[in-house]
C-alpha cells in the first residue's frame, strides 16, 4: 500500500481507491438504490467524466442534477438542496472539484431545502438532519473538501463565506487518480497550491496539535516533491495518486485546526473578483509566509523532513522559490483591487476565525504594504 494511503488511513477509514471505477464494482459495493449524481456542465465534457455518468446511470440506474461550473452561491445549494430532497433518493454522488463536494455536502442536510442558507453560514445556527449518504469523487487534487465538514459558498449579498455543520461531510470518498489525468497545468498548479496551503497553514495553526505532525510533514514533503513532477509530466499517474491522496491529508489537516491568514486574504479577494481559489491563496502564500515564519520562530521547530533545521529566512525563500517556479500568472488581481474595500471584506467577522487562526497578524498599514501590488 502507497505510504501516504497508509497514513491517510490512520485518520479517515471510509475512502476507496480505485484506477477503474468501471471494472472494479467499489461503488456496487456500497449497496444503494435510487442514486443521484451532481456534477458541473464543463465536466461533462470530459471523457473520462462522461464514462463514468454513463456507467453510473446503466449499471446503477443514476439519475443526474447538472450544475454551472461557477463558484457554489446560496443559490444552487438550495435549489439542489431541494431537488435532493424531493427525488428521496438514498445517496448522492459529487463528481467534481471543491465546488461541487462543497454544494452537495451542504444540499445534504434538511433545512438547506426550505429554509435560507444564509442563516446557517458562519455556524450561526445548527441543522438537525442529513437527509441522505454522500459520496465524493473528487476530480481535482486540492481542496480536500471530502474530508471537511466545511462549505464554501457566495451569500445573497455575494460575500464569499463557509458554512460548517457536524452534518456537512461525506459519509464516503473514492479516490480514482486518472480522473485526473485530463486536468489543464494551469488547474493542476491552483489545486495543488492550495492544499500545499492548508498543511502550511494548519502546521503553523494556533490550533495546532503535535499528535499531527506525521500528518502535516508528510503531506507537505508530498505535495512539494510531487506537484513539479506532474508538471513535468501531467499523465504520472502515480505522482496524480499521491497529489489525490495529500490533498486528502490536507483536508484532514484543515479539519483539525481551520486554515489561516493566506485563506483569509483569499476569500477576501474572492468575495471582490472572480479569482479562482488556488490563485488568490498563492498570492496570500507567496506575501505573507516570511513575516508569519519570522513572527513566532518556535514554529519552525514543527517542520521536519525536508525542511528540518529550516530558519525563518531560508525556508520562506525555499516556499517562495517553490511558487515562483510555477510561473502563475496573477493579472487577474494585481492592479484590480480597491484598498478600503478589500480591508472591510477582511476585518468582516466571518472572516475573523481566519483571521485569527495565524499568530502573525498584520495591521491594515502591513497589509497594505505586504499586499501593495494588488491596489489600484
Ligand atoms: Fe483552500
Amino acid at each position: 500500500m502507497n505510504k501516504l494511503e497508509l497514513l491517510l488511513r490512520k485518520y479517515a477509514n471510509n475512502f476507496l481507491l480505485s484506477d477503474n471505477i468501471i471494472n472494479d464494482n467499489k461503488i456496487e459495493y456500497l449497496n444503494f438504490r435510487n442514486i443521484v449524481t451532481v456534477t458541473d456542465i464543463n465536466l461533462i465534457k470530459v471523457y473520462s467524466i462522461k464514462e463514468i455518468i454513463n456507467f453510473f446511470k446503466e449499471k446503477l440506474n443514476s439519475e443526474l442534477i447538472l450544475l454551472d461550473s461557477s463558484e457554489p452561491n446560496y443559490e444552487m445549494i438550495e435549489t439542489t438542496s431541494k431537488k435532493v430532497v424531493n427525488g428521496k433518493y438514498d445517496l448522492v454522488i459529487a463528481l467534481g472539484g471543491g465546488s461541487i463536494l462543497d454544494v452537495v455536502k451542504s444540499s445534504s442536510v434538511y433545512e438547506n431545502s426550505f429554509k435560507n442558507v444564509d442563516d446557517f453560514s458562519g455556524s450561526k445556527k445548527q441543522y438537525t438532519k442529513k437527509i441522505l449518504k454522500t459520496l465524493a469523487i473528487p476530480t481535482t487534487a486540492g481542496t480536500g473538501s471530502e474530508f471537511t465538514h466545511t462549505s464554501v459558498y457566495k451569500t445573497e449579498t455575494n460575500i464569499k463565506t463557509w458554512l460548517w455543520d457536524e452534518l456537512t461531510y461525506f459519509d464516503f470518498v473514492l479516490y480514482s487518480p486518472s480522473l485526473t489525468l485530463d486536468l489543464p497545468n494551469n488547474i493542476t498548479i491552483a489545486c495543488g497550491v492550495d492544499a500545499l496551503c492548508h498543511l502550511l497553514e494548519s502546521i503553523m495553526s494556533v490550533k495546532f496539535d503535535s499528535q499531527n505532525l506525521d500528518l502535516y510533514n508528510s503531506g507537505i514533503n508530498s505535495i512539494w516533491i510531487s506537484l513539479p513532477k506532474l508538471i513535468e509530466d501531467k499523465n504520472n499517474i502515480e505522482e496524480r495518486t499521491n497529489m489525490l491522496l495529500a490533498s486528502g491529508i490536507a483536508g484532514k489537516a484543515i479539519h483539525f485546526t481551520g486554515c489561516g491568514i493566506c485563506h483569509c486574504i483569499a476569500h477576501t479577494l474572492g468575495s471582490m473578483i472572480n479569482v479562482p481559489h488556488g490563485i488568490a491563496i498563492a498570492y496570500g502564500l507567496l506575501h505573507t509566509i516570511e513575516p508569519t515564519l519570522k513572527y513566532n520562530q518556535d514554529l519552525l521547530s514543527r517542520y521536519n523532513g525536508l525542511f528540518k533545521n529550516s530558519t525563518s529566512d531560508s525556508l520562506a525563500q525555499e516556499i517562495q522559490d517553490w511558487l515562483n517556479n510555477f510561473k502563475i500568472n496573477f493579472d487577474i488581481i494585481e492592479n484590480k483591487i480597491n484598498f478600503e474595500e478589500f480591508i472591510k471584506i477582511y476585518y468582516l467577522e466571518d472572516n475573523k476565525c481566519m483571521r485569527d487562526n495565524t499568530f502573525y497578524q498584520p495591521t491594515k498599514s502591513d497589509l497594505k504594504i505586504l499586499l501593495k501590488n494588488l491596489w489600484k
